[in-house]
């Protein structure tokens, strides 16, 4: 993968969703290239045993009590960021739930037209309007980075063009409440990185592909490894890079 230049180390980085999964993955190779990285957590005693074992191993990192869809919480971040550092570089909104299917991976469990509203309005919740918001409440400090990334952890399932496409892998699942709440974030990314092009800070949306996590479940083909260095690559793109897109490792994905 090219246009990843830009050094990580010493860059104030915020991990939504770090104390587990793809996010804790994606946590600890930050950590590794000496990013100084805010583990936002629900769970702030989980997001501290992270923190401590980052200081175990010398690293720098913050632990952030942080529920996406809490405005109080998203203000808070703010504030804490900006008393901390003054500034925040890359913000990984990585956060998401999967509700439609009670077993990660397999079919959704009720078809479209017999979805459950209240999965659909939570969904939308945890994985459009919270990191919209967090990323409006953000953005003061992101302007304040000399080479700011944002990077959405979408999924290919956001995908309008596979969710059409009887011959893509997505297509024979329809998961209402995830698959319209990545098309909308999906959405978001172009939307909010046409407004900011011409500014140094570049947006873009990954699939991380299907990961071994509580999410993906365990057949999943591709371990979190493989997902956390595509995070780290479109957190640290260069000046040259691309903005406004949607990845899978190098290759732009259909919207
Ligand atoms: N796994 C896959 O195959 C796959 C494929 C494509 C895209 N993705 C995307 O990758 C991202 C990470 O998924 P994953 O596989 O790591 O899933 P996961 O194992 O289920 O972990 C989800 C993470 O999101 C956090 N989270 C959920 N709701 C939150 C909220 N309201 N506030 C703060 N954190 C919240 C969870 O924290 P708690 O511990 O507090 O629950 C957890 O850290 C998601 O956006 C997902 O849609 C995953």
């Amino acid at each position: 993968m090219n246009n990843a230049t830009n050094s990580l180390h010493g860059k104030v980085v915020l991990v939504t969703g770090g104390a587990r999964g793809l996010g804790l993955e994606i946590v600890r190779q930050l950590a590794a290239q000496g990013a100084h990285v805010i583990v936002g957590a629900r769970d702030k005693a989980r997001a501290d045993a992270v923190v401590s074992e980052l200081h175990g191993e010398g690293a720098a990192g913050t632990a952030l009590e942080l529920d996406v869809t809490c405005e109080d919480d998203r203000a808070a971040a703010y504030f804490a960021i900006e008393k901390a550092h003054g500034k925040l570089d890359v913000l990984i909104n990585n956060a998401g739930i999967l509700l439609d299917s009670v077993n990660g991976g397999t079919p959704a469990a009720r078809q479209p037209s017999i979805a459950f509203p209240s999965v659909v309005r939570e969904t939308f919740e945890a994985n459009f309007f919270a990191p919209v918001f967090l990323t409006q409440t953000l953005l003061p400090l992101i302007r304040k980075s000399e080479a700011g990334r944002i990077v959405n952890v979408s999924s290919i399932r956001g995908s309008l063009a596979h969710l059409s496409d009887p011959t893509s892998p997505v297509y024979p699942i329809r998961a209402l409440g995830y698959d319209t709440s990545k098309a909308a974030l999906n959405a978001f990314t172009i939307l909010i990185a046409e407004e900011l092009r011409g500014t140094p800070i570049k947006v873009n949306a990954i699939h991380p592909g299907w990961l071994r996590t509580a999410m993906g479940g365990e057949q999943a083909d591709m371990g979190v490894e493989d997902g956390a260095r595509m995070a780290l690559h479109y957190a640290s793109l260069d000046a040259d890079g691309p903005t406004g897109g949607f990845f899978f490792l190098d290759q732009r994905l259909p919207w």
